[in-house]
């Protein structure tokens, strides 16, 4: 990875409908002075393709596991090492249970499992699935774990149901990622 002096924040991008904000939330972080390096997982690719991401960001944009990259390059590590902090935005239901129970099936996780940096999680999803138990338990375990978790918005969702799910708004989520890397 090139050096650069701008803080290093790893955006990781799951398989929400949200996921078609992330090109302005790139933009924004950017505007922010970051330099942004991107994850996908698999399931995100159905929602936003990684080319535009590699266009905005100027870095590679892994997706799922494996990266195109060299075999002795360990990617996640790098990122993990590097990052001063690392934002999953959205973060769906299934990724907020794999990083609670310490998964690291693809490169996000991987990445996150290895981060000593804050973590930062913005999760998005229809109101019943937010409220269920199983997805409020693995918010607890990753608060308890340190996690900051960037609680989603209440409004009108995609699928049509009204309540809390939404995506926090973008200037929220900046704000959380100003907030932990002034808290260092
Ligand atoms: C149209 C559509 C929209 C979806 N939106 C969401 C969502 O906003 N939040 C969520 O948690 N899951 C959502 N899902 C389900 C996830 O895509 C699914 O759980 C997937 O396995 C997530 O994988 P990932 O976390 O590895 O990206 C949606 C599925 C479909 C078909």
């Amino acid at each position: 990875m090139p050096k650069s002096s701008a803080p290093k924040i790893v955006l990781g991008i799951t398989g929400s409908i949200a996921a078609v904000k992330a090109a302005e939330l790139v933009r924004l972080m950017q505007k922010k002075g970051w330099d942004v390096w991107v994850v996908l997982t698999a399931c995100a690719t159905q929602y936003i393709g990684p080319l535009p991401l590699r266009v905005l960001t100027g870095h590679p944009v892994p997706c799922g596991t494996f990266v195109d990259a060299p075999p002795e390059t360990f990617l996640h590590l790098d990122l993990a090492d590097q990052a001063a902090a690392m934002v999953v935005a959205p973060c769906s239901a299934q990724t907020l249970a794999r990083l609670a129970h310490g998964f690291a099936d693809d490169m996000l996780t991987a990445t996150a499992l290895a981060l000593e940096a804050p973590l930062l999680i913005a999760p998005a999803m229809n109101t019943r699935m937010w409220r269920h138990p199983a997805v409020q338990d693995n918010v607890e375990r990753l608060c308890q774990r340190g996690a900051r978790i960037i609680l989603p918005a209440s409004g009108e969702l995609a699928c049509g149901d009204s309540g809390p799910g939404r995506l926090a708004d973008l200037p929220d989520i900046l704000c959380a990622i100003d907030d932990a890397l002034t808290a260092g």
